[in-house]
């Protein structure tokens, strides 16, 4: 099979598109052969990003919005309708990460932030998405969850619980268009290396413990945008045809472990 017809003609919306996981999604879909609208909050980031794609012989479009925004998602899907006849895919990739504010000192204002960068953008994608590929009759929907989701300390107090709404909202979601053939489904993530994250691998290089970070998953290592890529190309093609309500760990198989010392072989 040739990889790079995969998704030839798929018309796509990408939120947070200029940096990191979104512009590597971007890149990955057309380089598939889709056609991208990507969506965000700053205009720079975004254009570097559909100059990378044109480059490369792609189509892009840069779309300046808040993924928060009612009125701006519907106006990026109405867009990507108007545009190219339709929607296929969506990947809610928007999403910020809190503080490292003890569960003693949450703020009201963290949590109405992070939940709404986080489960309110991805919701609004889901609802107004959703509702041009239930008319469609398919699509599929990526939300970008985290191992965070899971269980304790891959992030911010505010920034886990809310990325366990998202986790629970693919699997609800997906319930939702049952009897359509539209598929929702979350990526999460372990440590990647992408804006969100610097600071962490900053801060290691500067105590020259650079090997550490990513030490306790069995790969051993952080991963790289294009890891999670991967994984979201897959879902939004007919390669995950039959994929549905799941929550896939991209994260090394951190999320397969107890947290313990290494033990010799
Ligand atoms: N990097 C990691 O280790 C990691 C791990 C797990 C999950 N994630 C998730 O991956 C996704 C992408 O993050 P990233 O690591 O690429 O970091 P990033 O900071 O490069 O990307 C996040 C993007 O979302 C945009 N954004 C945030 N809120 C927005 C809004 N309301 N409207 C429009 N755009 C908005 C930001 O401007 C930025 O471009 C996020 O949802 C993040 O929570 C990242």
């Amino acid at each position: 099979m040739d990889l790079t017809h995969r998704l030839d003609g798929r018309r796509c919306v990408v939120t947070g598109g200029g940096t990191g996981i979104g512009r590597a999604s971007v890149l990955r879909f057309a380089a598939e052969g889709a056609r991208v609208l990507v969506m965000g909050r700053r205009a720079a980031p975004l254009d570097d990003t559909v100059e990378q794609v044109l480059a490369a012989g792609g189509e892009a479009v840069a779309f300046v919005g808040d993924a928060n925004d009612e009125g701006c998602v519907a106006d990026a899907v109405a867009t990507c309708a108007r545009l190219w006849g339709g929607l296929d895919a969506f990947l809610a990739n928007a999403g910020s990460p809190g503080t490292n504010a003890t569960i003693l000192d949450q703020t009201v204002e963290e949590w109405q932030t992070v939940w709404r960068d986080n489960v309110l953008s991805s919701m609004l994608a889901i609802k107004h998405a959703g509702s041009v590929m239930g008319a469609q009759g398919s699509g599929s929907i990526v939300l970008v969850s985290s191992v965070a989701s899971l269980r304790a300390n891959a992030g911010a107090i505010s920034y886990s619980a809310a990325k366990a709404a998202v986790s629970n909202l693919a699997m609800t979601a997906a319930n939702a268009f049952a009897g359509t053939a539209v598929r929702v489904n979350a990526i999460l993530p372990g440590l990647v290396r992408t804006p969100m994250t610097a600071k962490v691998f900053e801060y290691a290089q500067a105590r020259g413990k650079s090997d550490r970070i990513g030490h306790m998953t069995p790969l051993r290592r952080t991963g790289e945008p294009h890891e999670i890529a991967a994984m979201a190309a897959f879902l939004v093609s007919d390669d995950a045809s039959f994929v549905t309500g799941q929550c896939y760990a991209v994260d090394g198989g951190v999320s397969s472990t107890h947290p313990q010392g290494r033990v010799p072989l």
